[in-house]
């Protein structure tokens, strides 16, 4: 019998079909695959599951009972739970706090609580410390908190919305094995992913989204091969993006356009996160820093961007020292930043679509101090056009925005002010094969137009493709320099394991 079935689900936001007839079977004791392009109505698709949404038609079947869910507390009653694409954790909240938050027996005391969550993380090798505030960890490790949330509630059906964007590639594999294992313990396991090294890798079956209807449901992942994918996809046969291989351009002699010295960050318990790092990016060279999740490369480039205070150390844009600048005047200095955190410090999801789009150029637009809506909208639609934003509605909050989307209209907000330098942490995640095209695309045509690019990435096949010059960060600290050209993907691993000395790296 089927865990879980949705029959022709339809959903409807102002302006946009998001569901529109979708199908979803999923076998239980399976790992189940859901693909398709960004904005093909996965996301909402996996609410209507959970809870989150109520679907204008369609029903929702769960080991053959029909279910009404008028809320998430009623799916995860019924053993649906959920792992958003954008975290819903407490950060001031430890990681058992959030795990049990709601769902806490009221015989348990603090201590076996914890001890509790210790033994289900260790059985399904989720690792983790009960004990830490959630602000301290990296995005990997909550998002095994949320993953923890889920198994404490008992949750029959997992659904995990792009788990691997957030993870970098060994946390990956960590995660299929966690995956098999819920499977293995008869559990259902439902599996978003833009990435189909993955789903052949860790699901049975995948069902393919296009439109915010179902076109393939249930191949057995045998059968899939990365052109008919993309064909289903997108609906036409499309060759899958090559990765593209850049012509070196990069004229050594030219002063750098970014230098960063000395530069060391601590985190609130003293411990320096960025140690010591010192680098150089030329104008129209991309440097990549590979790095396991949580090696320093999110302080190191919110220190760069000014968003946290360093110890010590310089950073320097086309020979202005900004070391001590704000985040406002280092961006005015030419500096632009896309974080990792899209909606933490990217965007800001309660305003709508224009008023995030001119954030960091407002002033451009501003008549007596005061923002001319229809010249910032003119704005707003350049860049939508420009990047491809799906935007249904320029004066809703941008919260609906699928994830691709917010993506695009970010990396768009930051490199339509022509910027001296960029610091683009993950800026691919998430987006569907067209997307991380289309991105790597824009920050190799930046580079060509002379922009310096720092790269911050956990994907080695994207660093390998677009950086002229390859870092390793471990512990805080740039361990180890490639040459992506002649690079030995087993040296490279183990510099971001830790496994070299810091002797020589420039
Ligand atoms: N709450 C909402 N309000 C308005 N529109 C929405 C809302 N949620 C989703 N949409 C729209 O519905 C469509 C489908 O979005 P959805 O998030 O389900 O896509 P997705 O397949 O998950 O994409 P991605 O791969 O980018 O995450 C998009 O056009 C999106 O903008
Ligand atoms: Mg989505």
């Amino acid at each position: 019998m089927l865990a879980v079935e949705l029959v022709d689900i339809w959903k409807r936001f102002p302006g946009v079909v998001a569901n529109a007839g979708a199908t979803l079977g999923v076998r239980s004791g399976s790992v189940h695959a859901v693909l398709g392009e960004n904005g093909a109505g996965k996301s909402t698709l996996m609410n209507v599951l959970a809870g989150v949404y109520q679907p204008d038609e369609g029903s929702v079947v769960l080991n053959g009972e029909p279910q009404r869910f008028a809320s998430p507390a009623d799916a995860i009653a019924c053993g649906v739970g959920m792992v958003h694409q954008e975290f819903r954790l407490i950060p001031t909240f430890t990681v058992t706090e959030n795990v049990v938050l709601g769902a806490a027996p009221t015989r348990l005391d603090r201590g076996s609580l914890r001890a509790q969550v210790g033994e289900l993380a260790e059985r399904f090798g989720l690792l983790t410390d009960p004990g830490r505030p959630v602000w301290q960890l990296s995005m990997g490790e909550r998002q095994r908190v949320e993953i923890l949330k889920a198994l404490w509630r008992d949750a029959s059906v997992l659904i995990l919305d792009e788990p691997t964007a957030v993870l970098t590639p060994g946390e990956a594999v960590e995660l299929g094995r966690v995956t098999r294992a819920m499977a293995d313990d008869g559990r259902s396991v439902i599996f978003i992913s833009h990435k189909l090294d993955e789903v052949t890798a860790f699901c049975d079956e995948a069902t393919v989204m296009r439109g915010g209807a179902t076109v393939a449901a249930s191949l057995p992942v045998g059968e899939l091969d990365a052109s008919r994918l993309a064909e289903l996809m997108v609906g036409q046969a499309t060759a899958v993006s090559q990765r593209r291989q850049r012509a070196a351009q990069v004229d050594g002699e030219q002063s750098p356009a970014l230098v960063v010295r000395d530069l060391r960050v601590r985190d609130v318990h003293g411990r320096a996160v960025v140690d010591d790092v010192s680098l150089d990016v030329r104008p129209g060279e991309i440097v990549g820093i590979a790095g396991v999740a949580g090696n320093g490369q999110r302080p190191l480039a919110d220190a760069i961007a000014g968003l946290s205070p360093a110890e010590h150390g310089q950073v320097v844009v086309a020979d202005a020292d900004l070391s001590t600048a704000s985040p406002a005047a280092r961006s005015a200095a030419g500096l632009s930043y896309v974080p990792e955190d899209r909606l933490g410090v990217g965007l800001a999801p309660r305003l709508d679509a224009v008023e995030n789009a001119v954030m960091r150029s407002y002033r451009r637009f501003a008549r007596r101090r005061i923002v001319d809506r229809a010249a910032s909208r003119a704005h707003t639609e350049g860049l939508i056009d420009r990047y491809r934003v799906k935007v249904a509605r320029m004066d809703a909050p941008l919260a609906g925005l699928s994830g691709g989307n917010l993506q695009r209209l970010l990396v768009g907000r930051e490199l339509d002010e022509k910027p001296t330098v960029v610091v683009a942490a993950q800026p691919t995640r998430g987006l569907d094969v067209q997307g991380v095209a289309a991105i790597q695309q824009i920050l190799l045509d930046q580079s060509a137009a002379g922009v310096a690019v720092l790269l911050i990435s956990e994907d080695l096949d994207e660093l390998l493709a677009l950086s002229d010059r390859l870092l390793v960060m471990h512990g805080g600290a740039v361990v180890a320099s490639f040459d992506p050209d002649d690079a030995d993907r087993t040296a490279i691993g183990a510099a971001m394991a830790g496994a070299v000395s810091t002797e020589g790296v420039s």
